[in-house]
């Protein structure tokens, strides 16, 4: 193994390959947002778990506010009964689904919404259970038979001639730094079950979980719809950040069509404070992350639901005009001339446009409340020689006044600032502007 290599900005000159868009030329254009069953339940799940899921997101209002994938992980296979020996199919576990895959199907698209599933481009799923190489084909058409409209495609059991030659794990490789990640196994083993789908009748939106192995960031765009880029998601502040930093890298990589996965929420799921909780969800939303919610609905908080609905950051994410994430404009945290790789401090200053205007996100990583500032100069979008008014995202009030140059804000430990910054035209002021 040579030395290893640190994620650098150099890893951002290659280029970001063009975009899969689906047949119909709308799935998954834009990050997809629906719920999934595998942080809060892991393989204890059943018919049950989606159905309430299902029926949750209509009640909670999470439909219309733009949740519509109810999707099946791990675990939904006969570990028994494996593939049908004549047909090749995976069999379900109809003691978990009694009227098979294609029947909660059927009741969740009956509720309104759409249906997803899991498999694994290796041997068995991270689970065990029956994985898809070499079955690509028979299980695109099996899961296109049962009315599939999501698959997420994980990375277990990669029997060893489908390994690579180099290894990367972000934001380490010992690959030269002009390998070709395109060409490796890795992407091969997920291009085979794109190719698949792109043979069955239905548009199913393919997301690649890969851990951001294999630099799938600069293959991903040409292969799905999405792409994981870290290991699991955790429940704790220090487990986010981690995905937080490796995102701040990759933020060019994503757009219509082609999005970075920060991996399901954990929204609801107990150890995160309002603070945390909010910093978690903004962020996701402004860094264009598919928003799966990854707990149990019958049970969520209200504070914690109000996240999940707070209409301006999903507006954001689901941005139909302004396809690419928001931007690191400034590090922060005492660090704005290095610009160095930390992993449990990543960059706090992001901004990007909307079709509502110039959006601002400002982290406090630390774990005092903070004054955090800007330079109007700073952003891209923002004219230091113009008048704005600001909005905070999350209170859905306007600040009072109007700004210029500089705007400065306190921002609690461990929380995200949302702000909108809309210009004040020249001669559409009032009287009182400035006054309150
Ligand atoms: C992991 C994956 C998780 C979950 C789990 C199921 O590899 O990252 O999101 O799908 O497998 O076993």
């Amino acid at each position: 193994m040579g030395i290893l290599r640190v994620l650098s900005t150099s890893a951002l000159a290659i280029g970001v390959a063009q975009a899969l868009v689906t047949k119909d030329g709308k799935t998954g254009r834009l990050p997809a947002m629906g719920f999934n069953s595998w942080n809060a339940f892991k393989c204890d799940i059943s018919e049950e778990v989606f159905l309430t899921a299902a029926e949750e997101i209509v009640r909670l209002g999470l439909k219309d506010a733009g949740y519509e994938y109810v999707n099946i992980d791990d675990c939904w296979a006969d570990l028994d009964l494996w593939r049908d020996n004549s047909t090749g199919r995976i069999v379900p576990d109809y003691k978990k689904f009694p009227d098979g895959i294609n029947g909660t199907a059927a009741k969740v698209h009956e509720i309104g919404l759409k249906i997803g599933i899991y498999s694994d481009a290796g041997e068995k799923t991270c689970a065990g259970y029956p994985g898809s190489l070499y079955h690509e084909e028979i299980d695109a058409a099996t899961f296109s038979d049962w009315g599939i409209d999501y698959l997420k495609y994980d990375n277990c059991y990669v029997p060893d001639n489908w390994t690579d030659t180099y290894y990367w794990e972000a934001p380490y490789s010992d690959a030269p730094a002009d390998w070709d990640w395109s060409a490796t196994n890795t992407a091969e083993r997920y291009y085979r079950m794109r190719d698949a789908l792109a043979k069955v009748d239905r548009v199913i939106n393919y997301g690649l979980c890969d851990w951001g192995q294999a630099l799938v960031e600069t293959w991903g765009n040409a292969t799905g719809q999405s792409w994981r880029l870290t290991g699991d998601i955790g429940l704790y502040w220090n487990m986010l950040m981690p995905i937080v930093s490796f995102t701040s890298y990759k933020l060019e990589y994503g757009n219509f069509f082609g999005h970075n996965d920060m991996d399901m929420l954990e929204v609801g799921n107990g150890n995160l404070t309002e603070a945390e909780t909010r910093a978690h969800f903004g962020l996701w939303a402004a860094m264009k992350s598919p928003l799966l919610i990854g707990t149990p609905l019958d049970l969520i908080g209200e504070i914690d639901l109000a996240v999940l609905k707070n209409w301006e950051f999903i507006q954001f994410n689901q941005d139909p005009v302004f396809g690419e994430s928001v931007k690191l404009f400034k590090w922060g945290n005492g660090q704005d001339r290095g610009w160095k790789w930390n992993e449990t401090m990543p960059a706090e200053y992001y901004a990007g446009p909307s079709v509502r205007g110039i959006h601002v996100f400002i982290l406090n990583v630390l774990d005092t409340t903070q004054l955090k500032s800007f330079d109007f100069s700073e952003v891209p979008g923002l004219d230091p020689k113009k008048k704005y008014k600001v909005h905070d995202m999350w209170t859905h009030k306007d600040l009072p006044g109007t700004y210029s140059k500089k705007f400065s804000i306190k921002i609690e430990s461990h929380d995200l600032a949302g702000l909108l910054f809309t210009e004040v035209k020249k001669g559409k002021r009032s009287l009182f502007d400035g006054w309150f």
